[in-house]
C-alpha cells in the first residue's frame, strides 16, 4: 500500500556495473563493489522533482533530459500519486563509462521512491520503471544493467517480452579488475555502430559461448568461464573507440586472466580472474597497457557484489 509522508527522506547507494559479460550481449551483467551513486531524496508537498548536483560529473540542465524523470513518472502513474521529491545527487559513476552510470542513477530513485511511499513494489517488480531511464539515455530500454544493479550479484535477462530475470549463483572467489581510461563513449553511439542483424554462424557462436559462460559459473568450473568470455557481436565492431583495446586485454591474458572483454559499451574493460592477488596483479597491467596509450584511468579489483541498490 501506498503511504505519503511528506518530508520523508532516504539516502540511497547503488553500484556500478558489468554489463554483457562478454558473450552476453544485452542479457548479463554483474554489481560491483567500491564504485556507485549515492543519491539522496526527500518527498516533498508538492508534484516538483528539485534535483541537485553535489559532486561529481555535471548532470544534463533541464530535469525532463534526467534518466530519473521518466522513471518517476512512470512510478507516479502506476502507484497513482502526485508527489514530487527533492534529491541529492553525491557521488556519481561517470556516464558514458561503461559502468552503468545511467542504471545506477535510475534504480537509485525507482528504489527511494518505491520506499519512501511504503515500498507498495518488490525489487523486481521495480526494474520495469527503471528501464524508463535508460530508454531515455539510450534509446534502448536493455536491463543488463539495470537488473543487477537492483538486485546484486550476477543476473540473466533470459527474456524481454515478458521481463524474465534469472539471479544465477558463480564462485565466491571470482574476481573482476576494472580499467575506465579517461574518455567517454555514448551507449547511443555504442549502439549505432552494431550490425542491425548478425550471421547464422555469428549467433551460433555467442549462444555457444553464452551457455558456456552460465555453465562455468554454475558449475565453478574457471576455464569454461574464460574460453566462454567471447563476444562476436558487438566487441569486434566498438573495440576500435577504446584506444589501446587489443593490448589491454593481452596485459590482462598474460598475467593469468580468465577473460577480458569491454564492459558494457566502453570505454571500460573488465577481466575476471580466480582471486584477489591476481585480480590486483591483472588491473596493475591493465592500468599500464592505457597508460602506454597516453591516456589516464581510474580502475578498480572487486569480487561479483552480492548487493544490489540498497539504503545507507
Ligand atoms: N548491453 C548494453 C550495450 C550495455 O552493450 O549497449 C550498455 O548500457
Amino acid at each position: 500500500m501506498t503511504t505519503i509522508n511528506q518530508g520523508k527522506s532516504i539516502r540511497v547507494f547503488s553500484p556500478a556495473t558489468v554489463s554483457n559479460v562478454g558473450s552476453g550481449f544485452d542479457i548479463m551483467g554483474f554489481a560491483i563493489e567500491g564504485a556507485g551513486d549515492i543519491l539522496e531524496m526527500e518527498l516533498r508537498n508538492d508534484s516538483r522533482l528539485n534535483v541537485e548536483n553535489l559532486t561529481g560529473a555535471a548532470l544534463p540542465e533541464k530535469i525532463e533530459d534526467n534518466v530519473i524523470y521518466p522513471v518517476i513518472k512512470a512510478l507516479q502513474k502506476e502507484l497513482g500519486v502526485d508527489i514530487g521529491m527533492n534529491i541529492r545527487f553525491r557521488k556519481k559513476i561517470n556516464p558514458g563509462s561503461g559502468l552503468g552510470s545511467s542504471a545506477a542513477s535510475s534504480v537509485a530513485v525507482a528504489y527511494g521512491f518505491n520506499k519512501l511511499l511504503g515500498s507498495p513494489l518488490i525489487k523486481k517488480e521495480l526494474i520495469d520503471y527503471a528501464r524508463e531511464g535508460e530508454k531515455l539515455a539510450s534509446g534502448s530500454a536493455h536491463a543488463d544493467n539495470i537488473a543487477p544493479c537492483m538486485l546484486g550479484g550476477f543476473v540473466i535477462i533470459r527474456s524481454y517480452h515478458p521481463l524474465d530475470i534469472i539471479e544465477i549463483p558463480y564462485p565466491e572467489t571470482l574476481y573482476c579488475s576494472i580499467v575506465f581510461p579517461d574518455i567517454s563513449i555514448d551507449t547511443k553511439k555504442g549502439r549505432s555502430v552494431l550490425n542491425k542483424s548478425n550471421s547464422l554462424k555469428d549467433t551460433i557462436t555467442q549462444t555457444g559461448n553464452a551457455a558456456g559462460l552460465v555453465a562455468g559459473l554454475m558449475m565453478n568450473d574457471y576455464e569454461l568461464i574464460g574460453r566462454s568470455m567471447v563476444d562476436v557481436i558487438a566487441e569486434p565492431r566498438r573495440k576500435d573507440m577504446i584506444p589501446g583495446f587489443d593490448n589491454i586485454r593481452k596485459a590482462a591474458l598474460n598475467k593469468n586472466s580468465l577473460g577480458c572483454n569491454i564492459s558494457g559499451s566502453g570505454p571500460s574493460v573488465f577481466a575476471l580472474s580466480t582471486d584477489k592477488t591476481t585480480a590486483t596483479e591483472i588491473k596493475e597491467a591493465m592500468v599500464m597497457a592505457v597508460m602506454e596509450t597516453g591516456h589516464k584511468c581510474q580502475s578498480w579489483v572487486s569480487p561479483i557484489s552480492k548487493n544490489g541498490v540498497c539504503e545507507i
